[in-house]
């Protein structure tokens, strides 16, 4: 069988590393790049450190408004299918490469596969909410990370086969969390003790954007007790620079901005941090899997497990909130929330099932197939 994937950003180059090498144990695989994220420390750095195979398509389309972005790949995307004429074209996630892929997958009546379906924050303002839902809808394969995903799903209607694989992050993370444990490099280059700093990430268009959420954001930043190592996602660092806080950010002495990090170094520093500090949806989860509290800079997530078991709590830009967050009591258990670490596997297999024409590897039409975590 012939899988296209689509991938374009940092989150879908680690999904892709799951789930790239066991596809193409048995299928073969066209990778395209959207090159939505092209600096090497958002993309190079993965491909180099996860081993995703390299590209057989690597395009150049980041950068510009949504809208902007999503109507290039389209444009792009299109020929590659007709060219390589797929059995299915399988994407990740929430973005604009998702969306594209997607779209253009549908319209040229290519099955979709979509890993991590049926996420919702339920809020519409969020771009990564509109791509979800479309590209959900769009879907013949709708391969979950949760039952709350599933359900998400029963309650839209929508058509696609719902199959329930567990978290491909987790397998990631799973083979690279215990190693940067180890790793006191990373630290070391930070300044920082183990257990004695947060780590914080913030990149979310609805926190970084707008000129007050962003100034809330460094308020709250400037406030934290102990030291803060903030690697800089490129929209922060141009939405800081363009509002005169980036030198406010940096003089501060409990601030320690880095470059955007590799997985492994970022890995090594989520392990050892007093909490996490984030609004990414991929970082609430390894966060949670690292046994690291994390308070999270929204007032809504797609992975509400890991608020109801007590290890996340949502503090939207709450300066108090968020310090308050530091010093609560962590819960003694951490279930497996998302699976066993061989999502990749049954998103394989869910694959393999879609080609022989079984639905939902035996569920039928919306029902959850038998191959859960
Ligand atoms: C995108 C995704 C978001 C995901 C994030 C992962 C959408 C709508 N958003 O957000 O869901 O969480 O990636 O990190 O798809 N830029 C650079 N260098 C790069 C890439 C981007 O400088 O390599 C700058 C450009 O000015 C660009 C801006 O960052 O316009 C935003 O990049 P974009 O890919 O549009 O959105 P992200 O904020 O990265
Ligand atoms: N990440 C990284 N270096 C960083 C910040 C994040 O390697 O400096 C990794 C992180 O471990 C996770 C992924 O990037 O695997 C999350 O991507 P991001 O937060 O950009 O996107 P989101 O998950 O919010 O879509």
């Amino acid at each position: 069988m012939r899988f296209v994937t689509v991938i374009g950003n940092r989150p879908q180059f680690v999904k892709a590393a799951a789930v790239s090498r066991v596809l193409r144990e048995q299928h073969e695989e066209l990778l395209v790049n959207t090159g939505q994220h092209y600096d090497d420390e958002l993309s190079t750095i993965f491909v180099t450190e996860l081993g995703i195979p390299r590209p057989e398509h690597q395009l150049s389309l980041g950068s510009g408004s949504n809208t902007a972005q999503t109507a290039r790949m389209l444009t792009a995307i299109e020929p590659i299918l007709a060219d390589a004429r797929p059995d299915a074209v399988l994407v990740y996630g929430d973005t604009n490469s998702t969306l594209a892929g997607a779209l253009a997958a549908a319209q040229a009546g290519v099955p979709i596969a979509h890993v991590e379906a049926g996420m919702r924050s339920f809020d519409r303002r969020m771009p990564e909410e509109l791509n979800r839902v479309l590209t959900d809808h769009m879907s013949q394969l709708l391969l979950c990370s949760s039952q709350t995903a599933i359900d998400n799903l029963a309650r839209e209607h929508a058509v696609g086969d719902r199959v329930l694989v567990g978290d491909v992050m987790v397998d990631v993370a799973q083979l690279f969390q215990p190693r940067a444990a180890a790793d006191d490099v990373p630290l070391r280059d930070a300044g920082v003790e183990p257990g004695q700093y947060v780590l914080v990430t913030a990149h979310r268009a609805g926190n970084v954007d707008d000129p007050g959420r962003l100034r809330a954001l460094v308020d709250l930043l400037l406030a934290l007790p102990l030291p803060a190592v903030l690697p800089l996602h490129p929209r922060t660092g141009a939405r800081l620079d363009a509002a005169g806080l980036l030198d406010t950010l940096q003089s501060a002495d409990h601030i320690r901005l880095t470059p955007p990090l590799g997985y492994l170094a970022f890995t090594a520093l989520l392990t050892r941090a007093r909490a996490m500090l984030t609004d990414s949806g991929g970082v609430q989860k390894e966060a949670y899997l690292a046994g690291v509290p994390c308070i999270t800079l929204r007032d809504t997530t797609e992975w509400v497990e890991t608020v109801d078991s007590g290890w996340n709590v949502l503090v939207d830009l709450d300066r108090d909130a968020a310090i308050a967050a530091l010093d609560r009591t962590m819960p003694a258990a951490r279930p497996e929330l998302y699976g066993d670490g061989h999502a990749a596997e049954r998103v394989v297999a869910a694959l393999g099932a879609l080609a022989t024409g079984v639905p939902g590897a035996g569920g039928g039409p919306g029902a959850a197939g038998p191959v859960g975590p």
